[in-house]
């Protein structure tokens, strides 16, 4: 069994025992055995290992999770974002032009855009990336999104319900039917999770509640895109449902805050949407003094947040909602974990998967405080230098 020690880490966040609210430890060192945590201690007291990995005197945080994502698509929106920048606003119109591109690719066309924009993720720091479909709309096109997503991640995301298709514009009924019937036979093999757009203009609560429903009990859990537009009944529902996050969260009342403080429900906000859409941010601070467990995601898709940085969600939730870069950090890891129900990452404590990052930067502090600047200077998934 081969032994890997990450030594000489000068901050090392375990979101377990230790300082603060990321359980941050100094001075520190971290063995990796069979891809897990095996030990977390003083760098002076470090066990010897086969090999060594020497951080310097920098920090060391559990790799990103990033809980929410759409990767599987054709095409971009470049000229969409262009227009909203000279004052258009954002409606979610624009998926169906993504539908459109999609749907004329080939596996391979899609294939490339997951692991380019992967990649991209893993490179940032994210060491656990959910993928949603959404931008096939037909029985084939989900079925094949959602095959392709299952090659990179465990974390697939049904998402048939993401807007109605401009084939079935007049009649939603038959396209709930759809999305509950055939399409989700085809798509719950590859998928763990189902999640409906619940908004004015795409599926209101009713159809919401029947499509989540219908994924329960093909046995996939639940999450929901809410409140991201205006206010509504998402968040609601998804507490009523036992999602495991509710994602979005932009316009809440304070019904729907009391609803989710009172649940394990994770409200996952995604701020890189509100910069790309130039739209008022959500409130963290409200969440998180109201004791709601709080989840950032990048959303990266071509049309509402083309980022796959967590490191610059991190910095907008510091600057623009609120939220301390303790708070942020937390989110972006042990958060997204919360996000996905899994305890086996978002930590660095004995027995998590051994997913971590190295900073070039002596502090996770520099994440919010240096922003757009690349500070990721090594990553590990499952123990295994990327
Ligand atoms: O999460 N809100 C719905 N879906 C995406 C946007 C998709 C798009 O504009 O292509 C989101 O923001
Ligand atoms: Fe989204």
């Amino acid at each position: 069994m081969s032994s890997l020690l990450v030594d000489n880490i000068g901050e090392l966040v375990t979101n377990g025992a230790g300082e603060g609210p990321l359980g941050i430890r100094r001075d520190a060192a971290v063995l990796v055995e069979e891809g897990r945590v095996a030990w977390v201690g003083p760098a002076a007291y470090a066990p010897a290992a086969d090999r060594r990995v020497d951080a310097a005197g920098a920090a060391v945080l559990p790799g990103f999770v990033d809980s929410h994502a759409h990767l599987v698509f054709a095409g971009d929106r470049a000229a969409e974002f262009a227009a909203r920048m000279a004052g258009q606003p954002y409606t979610g119109g624009g998926i169906r032009t993504t539908v459109g591109a999609t749907r004329a690719a080939t596996d391979d066309e899609l294939r490339a855009t997951v692991r380019r924009l992967r990649g991209e993720a893993l490179r940032q720091g994210t060491t656990t990336m959910e993928i949603k479909s959404g931008y096939g709309l037909t029985v084939a096109d989900e079925a094949r999104s959602l095959r392709i997503a299952a090659e990179t991640s465990t974390e697939t995301t049904f998402l048939g319900a993401h807007v109605v298709p401009a084939e079935y514009a007049d009649r939603p009924d038959d396209y709930v039917g759809l999305v509950c019937g055939p399409m989700l036979a085809a798509a719950a093999p590859y998928a763990k999770w189902i999640d409906v757009f619940c908004e004015r203009g795409a599926f209101d609560v009713d159809h919401a509640r029947a499509i989540l429903a219908c994924g329960q009990a093909a046995g996939l859990g639940v999450r929901v895109h809410a409140n991201q537009l205006g206010p509504g009944p998402g968040v609601q529902l998804g507490v009523e449902l036992g999602a495991a996050s509710v994602d979005h969260c932009t316009h809440l009342s304070d019904a729907d805050v009391d609803a989710l403080a009172s649940t394990t429900t994770v409200a996952t906000l995604l701020p890189g949407a509100e910069f790309s859409t130039r739209s008022p941010y959500p409130d963290a601070r409200r969440l998180l003094d109201a004791g709601v467990t709080v989840a950032l995601a990048t959303d990266c898709n071509p049309g509402s947040s083309y980022t796959s940085s967590m490191p610059f969600c991190v910095a907008l939730a510091v600057r623009e909602m609120r939220m301390t870069p303790a708070e942020a950090v937390r989110a972006a890891t042990l958060g997204g974990a919360r996000a996905l129900r899994r305890d086996d990452i978002g930590v660095l404590t004995p027995g998590a998967r051994a997913d971590l990052v190295v900073l070039d930067a002596p502090s996770y502090l520099h994440l919010a405080y240096r922003p757009g600047v690349p500070l990721i200077r090594q990553v590990l998934l499952n123990g295994v230098s990327q």
